[in-house]
């Protein structure tokens, strides 16, 4: 496609004359005064503007702040009267990228103006590069502004360039896994691999050879040698998720890594083996009772724990919510091909006065669901989930007219969403993680928790 190139003199003659040297290789659009240039600069993208600076008794200098004030901007070149050097200098100080003096060479403005085209595509690729990187790895997957989520945010900025260990700590669905996302996206590993381990899904003896991988023939079943998760992240960024579940074998293992010798063997191997890895660790739990109560080192513990991000959970930062919220709208209606635009007020209010004990995770199965149900632009309050529509109501006894030492019981109140998620699906636990935006295991572990610190009847 040819450039477009908009020339505005008032001397029909000059003008004319420039159109037929450029016509050949750009789009060439003329004008004889400044209110006939607006008319083209605002009907079509013009890349290039070249325009007298004086216009029979109007300001070219005029025409050209107004230029750089549009949308789309062209690059302005100034033809001035030998000798208004003084002038030219003052229009570029405006933003005009060059200027020729009359008489005009020809051959010197196409220099120009080809000089001038090029560097501006070099910027648009340029930024288009950037957006796209930005998109893929960047901050802009994290949504929100409480002042709560930026200083995460800053905390990510400041802490991806560096090497250093960072551990995530946060209840489940606040966000953990992408900021470790972004954190290796805005570093200088981003070029390499960013692997993730889910610690808590595998044995500890699965876990060892996962992470550090194994010689053939190390245990029964190992027919070949496996190269580990460790050695795969090299020169990327190794994620830990859950990692408070970590056997105290694999603890130590971990360490060495993270010590002075960068290093460790293949189960079953016995050469030493470095790597370059970043890590990055997240866990739902409070690793430092985790680690008064013994079940997790200390020393491992002071070297995760060089940076820790802390997640706020939602229910902290609920002026995110709306954002959030007309992000994952517009992420599932596009998704669904549906046409819903919002959420009725009733709808809107329910899911601010809800707690999102799922938090974020929560909060996009909700608009997901919604979404689902929805059969016009709006999302009602019937369709949300059950749990959210009950305890959200506004005034509704169940959630906040407890007594409020009760209501600061985390345990309970999981237990009690959770209990009447499963009730609403018949007891069925992949529906009722569903709904709830957490995993299955996550269900069965709380039902688990939750059975542990009820004393049985009659104590
Ligand atoms: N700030 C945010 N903006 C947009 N989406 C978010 C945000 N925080 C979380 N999410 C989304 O919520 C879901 C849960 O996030 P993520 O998996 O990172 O949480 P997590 O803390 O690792 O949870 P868990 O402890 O259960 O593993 C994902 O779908 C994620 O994309
Ligand atoms: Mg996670």
């Amino acid at each position: 496609m040819k450039a477009t190139i908009l020339i505005v003199d008032d001397e029909k003659h000059s003008r004319e004359g420039l159109r037929a040297s450029l016509e050949g290789d750009f789009d060439v659009y003329t004008a004889a005064d400044a209110a006939g240039a607006l008319s083209v600069l605002e009907a079509d993208e013009i890349d290039l503007l070249v325009t007298d600076l004086r216009l029979g008794g109007e300001d070219g200098m005029k025409l050209i702040d107004r230029a750089l004030q549009m949308p789309h901007p062209p690059i302005c070149i100034m033809i001035t009267a030998y000798g208004s050097v003084d002038t030219a200098v003052e229009a570029m100080k405006r933003g005009a990228y060059d200027f020729v003096t009359k008489p005009i060479n020809i051959d010197k403005l196409e220099i120009l103006i080809n000089r001038a085209l090029q560097e501006r595509n070099l910027k648009k690729e340029n930024r288009a590069l950037r957006q796209q990187v930005e998109t893929k790895f960047g901050l802009e997957g994290l949504i929100g502004n409480s002042p709560a989520l930026h200083e995460v945010l800053d905390m990510i900025k400041q802490v991806a360039p560096s090497r250093a260990t960072v551990l995530i700590q946060g209840d489940s669905g606040t966000g953990k896994e992408l900021v470790a996302h972004a954190i290796h996206g805005l570093s200088n590993r981003n070029k390499a691999k960013f692997v993730a381990v889910h610690c808590a899904a595998l044995s500890p003896q699965l876990l060892e050879s996962e992470l550090f991988g194994h010689e053939r023939g190390a245990f029964t079943g190992a027919a070949e040698r496996r190269i580990g998760r460790f050695e795969q992240a090299s020169g990327g960024t190794l994620f830990l998720d859950e990692i408070g579940e970590i056997d105290t074998n694999t603890q130590v293992k971990i360490l060495r890594v993270l010590g002075e010798e960068h290093s460790f063997e293949r189960v079953g191997g016995n050469q030493s083996i470095r790597v370059d890895v970043r890590l990055i660790a997240a866990t739902n739990k409070n690793l430092k009772q985790l680690v008064s109560e013994g079940r997790f080192r200390d020393d491992l513990f002071y070297r995760l724990n060089v940076v820790t991000i802390n997640m706020p959970p939602l229910r902290d930062r609920k002026e995110d919510i709306p954002l959030l919220v007309n992000s994952f709208l517009r992420q599932f209606a596009k998704e669904n091909g549906k046409p819903v635009r919002e959420l009725t007020s009733e709808a809107m209010n329910c899911i601010e006065q809800y707690d999102w004990p799922g938090n974020v995770r929560e909060l996009r199965t909700a608009i997901e669901r919604g979404v689902v149900m929805s059969s016009g632009a709006k999302i009602t309050l019937r369709d949300l989930p059950l749990s959210v529509r009950q305890q959200g109501k506004p005034g509704d006894p169940s959630a906040r007219n407890l007594d409020p030492a009760r209501q600061l019981n985390l345990h309970e109140t999981e237990s009690r969403i959770i209990a009447r998620a499963l009730e609403e699906s018949g007891g069925n636990v992949t529906q009722a993680a569903k709904k709830l935006g957490i995993s299955r295991r996550t269900v069965h572990r709380k039902l688990k928790e939750s059975k542990e610190q009820t004393p049985p009847d009659g104590l």
